[in-house]
């Protein structure tokens, strides 16, 4: 990990996260449990959150969320601890037009607050944040709450969302984030009609990486266990950070090689052995890395109903092409047209194809992945600079007098295959 994105490990300080005694007492066990599974497209997928009331602080003593992980106390946890009065005049008493978006949990909320405080500012001044609530008879628990409190409330690094603080107050839970003025990923590879530039891929999927990096390498290591394009947050120059520490779980210890757990995440990233079997280690981690890394190479969403049956799982439908050199550029998201690098698409498909190693142990660690990506960010070899260059090519010798060169078969049919063929005129 390189020095600039060092982060920081802090002990989580018992009692500065303090529940109301109310919140103790509510009950809150709504079960959110559905079962896939498809062999054929490797996708059976249990998604469910067992939830179960404890404080932020006694979280720790769940049997699904042991301690999170500690190092030396070098920074304690400094969350801010807001009343609900506070954030609801933050939002402008919960606006419909300041709502950001809305997962499992429940909206997510633009708000501003006073700088170094919990007091409540003027839209436009003071520090904006993003205020997320959990809906009472939301999808994701207290569980979740108490899990995203207590690990990002000690984990801090640039490829990680900062987390301000928290509500708790009766059955209210809220969360505190720094803005993220991008908002995530998906919404820029899915649902934007400009399509996100190649360099911009690049830099997301390196920003991500070093995030997974940092959680994977730390003194007590976390599987963050969510990874996926709507938990990827962009701030105003594409850095990327990962949100949502709900379902994160502290990794192995010692001479131990996994962790048994329930089954959690979400549908088309996760990696099969977990799904197989709830062992849980950092590679099921690359392998989502490796489900996002496709998901940015082809525009592509990892699970898509409405494409026809063998196109519907993106792992499934592209695994031939990263196994094939020459059909790699296939797989390349057409609305980048030509505006990619030739070199940096086939690196990218490599590492994807790495990182959905059905065998976990061959995939690669994150600090690897880091390793590969971060030259990516400098490559200049774009497809269209060649495309232009093979066309004034092809121009001059066709001005040459009779009996002079054609392109010859080989040459065309090198065009057709490779990325100097439009989109268009790909075969998809
Ligand atoms: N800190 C933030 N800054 C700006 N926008 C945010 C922030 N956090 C969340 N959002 C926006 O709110 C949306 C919903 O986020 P949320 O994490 O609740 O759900 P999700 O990731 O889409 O789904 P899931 O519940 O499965 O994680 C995000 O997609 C993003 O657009
Ligand atoms: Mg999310």
């Amino acid at each position: 990990m390189d020095d600039n994105n060092c982060g920081c490990w802090a002990v989580l300080k018992r009692g500065v996260c303090k529940p109301s005694a109310a919140s103790r007492d509510s009950a809150n066990t709504i079960p959110r449990t559905s079962l896939v599974y498809d062999t054929a497209t490797e996708t059976r997928y249990l998604n469910a959150s067992n939830r179960e009331l404890c404080p932020p602080n006694e979280a720790h003593l769940s049997s699904e969320n042991p301690d999170p992980p500690t190092s030396d106390d070098k920074s304690p946890c400094q969350l801010l601890q807001f009343t609900f009065q506070e954030l609801k005049s933050a939002t402008g008493n919960f606006r419909p037009d300041s709502i950001l978006g809305e997962g499992g949990f429940g909206y997510v909320f633009k708000g501003w607050i006073v700088e170094n405080g919990t007091a409540p500012a003027k839209p436009g001044s003071g520090v904006t944040v993003a205020v997320k609530s959990l809906k009472p008879d939301g999808l994701q628990g207290h569980r979740e709450w108490v899990a995203e409190v207590d690990f990002l409330g000690q984990l801090h690094h640039p490829n990680l969302v900062k987390l301000i603080g928290y509500c708790i107050e009766d059955d209210q839970r809220l969360l505190v984030y720094e803005f993220m003025t991008r908002g995530s990923l998906e919404n820029h590879l899915f649902r934007r009609t400009i399509p996100l530039p190649w360099s911009n891929r690049i830099k997301i999927a390196l920003g991500a990486a070093k995030g997974l990096a940092f959680l994977h390498g730390g003194p007590e290591p976390v599987i963050y266990r969510d990874f996926k394009t709507s938990n990827i947050l962009l701030d105003s120059e594409y850095n990327a950070k990962l949100s949502d520490f709900g379902l994160a779980k502290a990794g192995p210890q010692g001479d131990k090689t996994h962790v048994s757990t329930r089954v959690v995440g979400t549908y088309g990233y996760a990696a099969p052995e977990y799904v197989m079997t709830g062992h849980l280690t950092s590679k099921s981690d690359v392998y989502s890395f490796g489900v996002v890394l496709l998901e940015v190479l082809t525009g592509r969403r990892s699970m898509d109903k409405k494409r026809p049956s063998g196109e519907q799982n993106l792992v499934t439908w592209a695994r031939p092409y990263l196994a094939d050199r020459r059909k790699l550029y296939q797989l390349v998201d057409p609305r980048l047209e030509l505006n990619y690098s030739l070199k940096g698409v086939q690196k990218v498909s490599q590492l994807a194809h790495n990182c959905l190693h059905r065998d976990s142990k061959s995939r690669p660690t994150m600090d690897e992945v880091v390793k590969v990506l971060t030259p990516l960010q400098d490559l200049n070899d774009l497809a269209i600079l060649t495309y232009h260059a093979r066309l004034s090519q092809h121009g001059r010798r066709k001005k040459k007098p009779e009996g002079s060169q054609q392109l010859s078969n080989a040459h065309s049919k090198s065009i057709r295959d490779s990325p100097l063929n439009t989109g268009k005129q790909r075969c998809r």
